[in-house]
């Protein structure tokens, strides 16, 4: 399997391992909405200058509450949708400063799956005019396209049995292995995986699970997995972003992130994660209210007004980034 991905051409050669897949600085996206009052544009701030670096062949996570805009950042890393400022360097090239030409080059390497597949499946097709879609689109050979499209199910776990059939005819896991599939036609590097098993039963989850596992390992794939739940966060991933409305405000390796987390939101989502072991004893913090809006996000620290730890600096000073024993975090109690 992995000569073929090999024999693909040059997409197999990138980068040796532990450099630098993709760099992110400063972006930004804020979506006008309906006008403030007076007919001021109103803008929200989906999400407000994150930057990160995501090496080759580990999983990085990003986990925070639903609406903190994890999937406006995947997106806009793969530019489904245009970023309002920022960078994104992807192998040498700036993604926000390429052409739609360029970049429809570029989708071979850079590819999404999603929460719900059965969603971005078109019923009307078969698994097989599914999965050779992106093969015409990147002008794959004829004669190649059922090779390649019968070792990708096979990859999988599915049978080439399963081609000829339609999305409904199949349960949840296997759709998404379907959905998997797909992003794996190109051969790819960088997945962004957003809520990939969220929808998903507990015990088909872990398959999942281990199915991206299992290809990461084989073919030295990298991911972006995106999460609001940090259980499948830990299972999954080498190093963890915690986003906070439209902010990364905790980023480190899962070890020390989930040993020693040092955000009080941080502190607040693990405390939250059940625990297996009844005789563990846990102190869970509540997290008082909602999400604020993204329209109209606190002044100062984003946080302050759900944190038990907020002083008077919290209300108006931004807190910048610190590193702790290479912890990256934003927060006032450690600058
Ligand atoms: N197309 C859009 N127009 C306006 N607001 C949007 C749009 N897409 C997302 N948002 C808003 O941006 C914020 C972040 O959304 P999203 O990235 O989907 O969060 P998450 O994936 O973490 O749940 C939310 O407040 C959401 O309502
Ligand atoms: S900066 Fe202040 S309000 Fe924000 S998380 Fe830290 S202690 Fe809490
Ligand atoms: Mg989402």
């Amino acid at each position: 399997m992995l000569a073929a991905r090999r024999e693909w051409g040059s997409r197999g050669e990138g980068p040796p391992l532990n450099k630098t897949l993709l760099e992110v600085k400063g972006l930004k996206k804020h979506f006008a909405s309906k006008k403030g009052w007076f007919g001021s544009a109103e803008y929200v701030q989906a999400v407000n200058g994150i930057s990160l670096t995501v090496h080759e062949g580990e999983t990085l996570s990003i986990v925070g509450e639903s609406g903190c805009g994890k999937s406006t950042t995947g997106r806009c890393l793969l530019r489904l949708l245009k970023p309002t400022s920022g960078e994104i360097w992807f192998r040498g090239k700036d993604l926000t400063k390429l052409t739609a030409k360029e970049m429809r080059a570029m989708r071979s390497q850079l590819q999404m799956v999603f929460q719900d597949p059965f969603a971005t499946l078109n019923p009307k097709l078969t698994i097989r005019k599914i999965l050779e879609e992106p093969l015409v689109a990147q002008q794959v050979p004829k004669e190649q396209r059922s090779s390649l499209i019968e070792e990708t199910v096979r990859i999988v776990g599915l049978n080439v049995s399963h081609l000829d059939r339609y999305p409904h005819q199949f349960s949840g896991g296997q759709r998404q292995r379907i959905g998997i599939a797909r992003a794996l036609m190109l051969r790819p590097q960088l997945i962004v995986a957003d809520e990939p098993v969220s929808a998903l039963d507990v015990s088909i989850q872990s398959q999942i699970l281990n199915l991206l596992q299992d290809l990461q390992e084989q073919f030295g794939m990298t991911y972006i997995f995106i999460s609001h739940d940090l259980g499948v966060v830990e299972h999954i991933s080498d190093r963890v972003a915690v986003m906070y409305l439209g902010e990364i405000v905790e980023l480190s390796d899962k070890a020390a992130l989930f040993q020693n987390p040092l955000h009080p939101y941080t502190r607040a989502l693990i405390s939250a994660i059940p625990v297996s072991d009844p005789d563990e004893k846990k102190e869970r913090i509540i997290l008082q209210g909602d999400l604020p809006s993204p329209a109209n996000p606190p002044a100062g620290c984003r946080f302050h007004p759900r944190c038990q730890s907020c002083m008077d600096i919290c209300r108006t000073e931004v807190p910048k980034e610190t590193t702790v024993n290479g912890q990256m975090v934003r927060c006032h109690l450690y600058s």
